[in-house]
C-alpha cells in the first residue's frame, strides 16, 4: 500500500537545523496494524504528519501504491487525504462550533456527498460508536471519550483505506482509553490498515508490527505473531 524509502525531514529554524526525521525505510501492507512508539521529541508526530500527506519530506520518496506521491498535483494529494485517509488526533480537534453529527457530516461535504447521504451516514456512524442520543450535541457538552468517539466516526465518514491516530487514547482515561483502542481493533478486523502513534507499551503490544523511533530513526522494529 504504501512504501517510504530514505525519507529524511528536516526544519530550517534559521540558526539551526533540526532533522526529525533520518533515513526511514518502511512498508505498510493493506491491513497492517502498525504501532509507532519512542521517545517524546523523536519524531512520531512528524513521521504520521508526513504519512498523512499533512506535510512533506525534505528528501526520499512516499509511494502510495505506485505513485510517487510529491510529483501528484494539490488537488489529488488532497483528494487522497480526504478520500483515503481518516485522522484521529490526541485533542481530537473538533469544531467546537459544531454539533457532533455536523463534525462527522464535514469531510463527506467536502468529498461532494449529498446532503441527505451525509446525515444518514454521519447519523449511522455515530449510531454505530454509541453515540446515538449525542448526535446534537456540541463538542463542549461531550466527555473526552464520546468527543474521540466523534472524532473516529469523522475519520470513518469517507470510509478510509487508513487510520492515522497520534496517541488517540492519550487524553482519556484508561477505560476510555480501553474502548477507543477497541473500536480501532474491530476497524483493523474488517480491513482497514491502522497506524497508531502510542506512548503505552501494553497499547503497542496489541499492534502486529511495531516500529521505535529515536532521534529520527527506526531504532528497531518487530512484527508480532
Ligand atoms: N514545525 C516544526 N518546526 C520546527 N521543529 C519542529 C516542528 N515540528 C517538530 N519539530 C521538532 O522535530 C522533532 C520531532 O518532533 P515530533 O513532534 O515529531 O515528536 P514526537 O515524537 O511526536 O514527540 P511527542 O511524543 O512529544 O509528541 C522535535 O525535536 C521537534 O521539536
Ligand atoms: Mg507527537
Amino acid at each position: 500500500m504504501i512504501r517510504l524509502e530514505n525519507i529524511e525531514k528536516e526544519f530550517d529554524l534559521g540558526q539551526i537545523k533540526i532533522k526529525a526525521l533520518d533515513n526511514i525505510n518502511l512498508t505498510i501492507n493493506r491491513g497492517d496494524y502498525l504501532a509507532v512508539m519512542g521517545p517524546s521529541g523523536s519524531g512520531k508526530s512528524t513521521f504520521l504528519n508526513i504519512l498523512g500527506i499533512l506535510d512533506f519530506s525534505t528528501s526520499g520518496q512516499y509511494f502510495l501504491e505506485d505513485y510517487e506521491i510529491s510529483s501528484l498535483p494539490d488537488k489529488e494529494q488532497a483528494r487522497i487525504r480526504n478520500k483515503h485517509f481518516g485522522f484521529v488526533f490526541q485533542s481530537f480537534n473538533l469544531f467546537s462550533e459544531l454539533s457532533a453529527i455536523e463534525n462527522v457530516m464535514l469531510p463527506m461535504s467536502y468529498a461532494g456527498v449529498k446532503y441527505n447521504a451525509r446525515k444518514k451516514r454521519a447519523g449511522e456512524l455515530l449510531d454505530w460508536l454509541g453515540l446515538n442520543d449525542r448526535l446534537y450535541h456540541l463538542p463542549s457538552m461531550l466527555s473526552g471519550g464520546e468527543q474521540q468517539r466523534v472524532a473516529i466516526a469523522r475519520a470513518l465518514s469517507n470510509d478510509p483505506d487508513l487510520i492515522l491516530a497520534d496517541e488517540p487514547t492519550g487524553n482519556l482515561p484508561s477505560d476510555k482509553g480501553e474502548e477507543i483502542l477497541e473500536t480501532l481493533e474491530k476497524l483493523n478486523s474488517n480491513g482497514v490498515t491502522i497506524v497508531m502513534v502510542t506512548h503505552n507499551d501494553a497499547q503497542g503490544d496489541r499492534a502486529h508490527k511495531r516500529i521505535h523511533i529515536k532521534d529520527g530513526k527506526i531504532e528497531w522494529r518487530k512484527v508480532c505473531a
